[in-house]
């Protein structure tokens, strides 16, 4: 196999990763962006690049300017507090930002400033009317999103502003029936304002290229094709005061709309780094640069990175990005992270119960370049880390570095098994190309294939027991000597995904492990004591982090007001436990008062067929002249109760809390005794 040169022409990267929202908490989908980012970019400086990794979070909108207002505070003061919470997840996460600055900036709105400016020049900036949905208690213009209603087609109620999530139509939100403004209950009103827009079907002919000219993964540019062979359409980029954002220069009481500026935000955050640093920012953004570009985003804002944002940037006369890198959602436990299924993993929760380098193991175990999304299986999860990290990766050490450490702590000179450690070598070039294409979960594999490799290899040698043989102390050292040099490669194949565990292991080794060229054995010098490097994940902790995620959720959640909140769903069943239950209409032949109690009365129900002798507790809110000769729904199989006024050969079915509040249930007409329910 063919080793490409140490690296000498160090390539300059920028990469980025998609800037959150300053109006909500990160969870587990923000840390698998970050975490695949921040593994390429470990991995490139590994290689001796120089990639530096911006992030931002994105400060700007409607959805801010509320959330502050609900909490009493400034924009500007909400947006530090979740600005200090954010970059402490991350760092938490072990995430190596070169900055993590703010949208709401001095250098975002000069560089916003700058690129409008460029874009209203070379004449891709219109103005027209519109008219749009407006609060007039709050004077506010409303998004869809700030509207609910009626649908206008099949009247379901409680319909979002543009499309009804019951019958699939989609509208205007002035359409909605009843509609109201979610925001202040009013009924939003029509109103006329001028807005900008950036001229995107001008850039039809260059995004038709630029998509296609290996920018994007085939299954995004195959995307992006339909969209442009549909037809691109003017993009909205203002919005009405109040809003929290940058007044448009010479346009007073017009802003940005946010997702203008929020991308300028990379550019931002690299400036407010480069000025400090003494490096210019132009130097990664002019048209002509020789630098390369990443962004890191998620499949749901492709639009705005694949079409929007390469066309600002063309106009602007700046370079474009050299790759968008996509990824999928996660998943937990194979469906969406829900809120009501107290799957809504907030990373923070995370963070209090399970080590991050667990996490970044499991995701990079299974990160491949496509979009597909990721399913975290807790089960799953416990499993793999485990085996892998903590049964062969660690193992590996733990089994080897006590004879060395024993026998005076120096690794002996010579390689015991040549043709074994040349295949640890010669991995390298593999894994790294898997780690440049971001199939991390193939060089997951190769890794682990290795570590096999190395345990059988220790499995065999037994130095635990040559340990003990007269004679045998020069080839224990030996065994052990590739040992802890078959860890030493894995540790450095492994270093982009554990940051954490790989510095505890450059303590014992007492080095730090460099993979600019291939690794190379290491002999004769002394390593340090062996400690352990990472305990398994226990199922407990992973329990207790769901179970503080649902405690979180719950008391986040509105509160409910009715029958779900006085007496919530129980816990989920399976369909044959429900069919276990034999239910069946009755007609209710005679119904009557039984003497001696208050509280029941005798029911002789009609099930087509069969008699049945029932007491129900049901008095306090029926006379028993009403109920003869009306249908109901009985549990035919429940085994029969002996009660002090006689046997009670099943159960009728009713709502409600009690006392007159009793309604027995009762069958659209047409059903027929016996019937089973289902
Ligand atoms: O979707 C989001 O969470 C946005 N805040 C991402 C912005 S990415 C970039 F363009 F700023
Ligand atoms: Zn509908």
């Amino acid at each position: 196999m063919t080793q490409t040169p140490p690296n000498t022409a160090a390539r300059k990267i920028l990469v980025t990763s998609a800037l959150p929202y300053a109006n909500s908490d990160l969870h587990l989908g923000h840390m698998l962006e970050q975490i695949q980012t921040d593994i390429w970019v470990r991995f490139q400086n590994l290689r001796g690049n120089d990639c530096l990794y911006f992030c931002a979070d994105d400060a700007h909108g409607t959805a801010i300017m509320l959330k502050a207002e609900e909490k009493g505070i400034s924009p500007e003061e909400h947006i530090a507090n979740i600005k200090r919470d954010h970059e402490a997840v991350s760092a938490g996460f072990n995430i190596d930002f070169a900055n993590f600055y703010s949208t709401h900036s001095e250098e975002n709105r000069e560089l916003s400033y700058l690129i409008y400016e460029r874009l209203l020049a070379n004449g891709h900036i219109a103005s027209r009317k519109i008219s749009q949905a407006y609060d007039p208690e709050k004077n506010l213009f409303l998004a869809d999103r700030y509207i609910k209603g009626s649908c206008p087609k099949c009247k379901a109620e409680d319909q979002y502003g543009d499309n009804c999530e019951k019958c699939g139509a989609t509208y205007s939100p002035m359409d909605l029936l009843n509609a109201k403004s979610t925001i202040s209950g009013a009924t939003p009103i029509a109103k006329d304002s001028e807005h900008f827009f950036f001229t995107l079907p001008a850039f039809s002919d260059f995004l038709k290229d630029w998509t296609r000219a290996g920018h994007l993964q085939d299954e995004v540019a195959n995307k992006m094709a339909e969209w442009l062979d549909a037809g691109l359409q003017e993009w909205d980029i203002s919005r009405d005061a109040p809003y929290f954002g940058f007044e448009i220069p010479g346009q007073p009481g017009k802003f940005f709309y946010v997702w203008l500026d929020a991308p300028i935000g990379y550019i931002a955050s690299l400036k407010n780094y480069a000025d400090k640093q003494g490096i210019d920012w132009m130097d990664y953004w002019k048209a002509d640069s020789t630098t390369e570009v990443y962004h890191f985003i998620g499949k749901d804002i492709v639009n705005f990175h694949a079409l929007f944002w390469p066309a600002m940037l063309h106009s602007a006369k700046l370079r474009t990005p050299t790759k968008i890198c996509v990824h999928g959602f996660v998943t937990v436990n194979g469906t969406k992270m829900s809120k009501s299924r107290g799957t809504f993993i907030n990373a923070k929760t995370y963070l209090e119960y399970l080590n991050p380098e667990y996490l970044r193991y499991y995701f990079a175990a299974k990160l491949t370049s496509n979009v597909d999304d990721i399913d975290l299986n807790l089960e799953d999860f416990i499993q793999r880390v485990n085996s892998d990290l903590v049964g062969k990766v660690v193992n590996i050490a733990s089994r080897t570095a006590k004879f060395i450490n024993n026998a005076g702590g120096a690794l002996a000179n010579e390689i015991a098994d040549a043709e074994l450690w040349q295949k640890f070598v010669d991995a390298g070039e593999t894994i790294a190309n898997y780690y440049e294409s971001r199939d991390y979960s193939k060089a997951m594999r190769e890794i682990m294939a290795l570590a096999d490799a190395a345990n059988e290899y220790i499995a065999t040698q037994e130095p635990w027991k040559l340990a003990k043989q007269a004679g045998a102390e020069a080839q224990t050292q030996a065994v052990c000597t590739l040992g802890i040099n078959m860890f030493r490669a894995i540790l450095t194949y492994l270093k982009p995904v554990l940051p954490a565990l790989t510095a505890d292991a450059e303590a014992f080794l007492g080095e730090t492990l460099n993979w600019q060229a291939p690794v190379s054995f290491r002999a004769g010098t002394p390593i340090n004591e062996f400690k352990p490097l990472l305990t398994r994940v226990e199922k407990d902790k992973v329990d207790a982090m769901l179970e503080a995620t649902k405690e979180a959720l719950a008391a986040a959640a509105p509160k409910a007001q009715g029958p779900l909140s006085d007496d919530p769903i129980a816990a989920e069943i399976e369909f044959n436990d429900f069919a276990k239950v034999d239910l069946r209409i009755a007609l209710i032949a005679n119904a009557e008062h039984v003497e001696g109690s208050d509280k029941l009365l005798r029911l002789t129900l009609d099930l087509g067929g069969e008699t049945r002798n029932v007491f129900s507790g049901i008095k306090s809110a029926y006379d028993p002249k009403d109920l003869i000769g009306k249908l109901t729904v009985v549990v035919a199989n429940l085994k029969p109760r002996k009660m002090k006024f006689g046997m009670s050969e099943g159960m009728v079915l009713a709502a409600g809390p009690g006392d007159k509040d009793i309604y027995l249930l009762e069958p659209h007409t047409g059903a027929k005794p016996g019937q089973r329910v289902m």
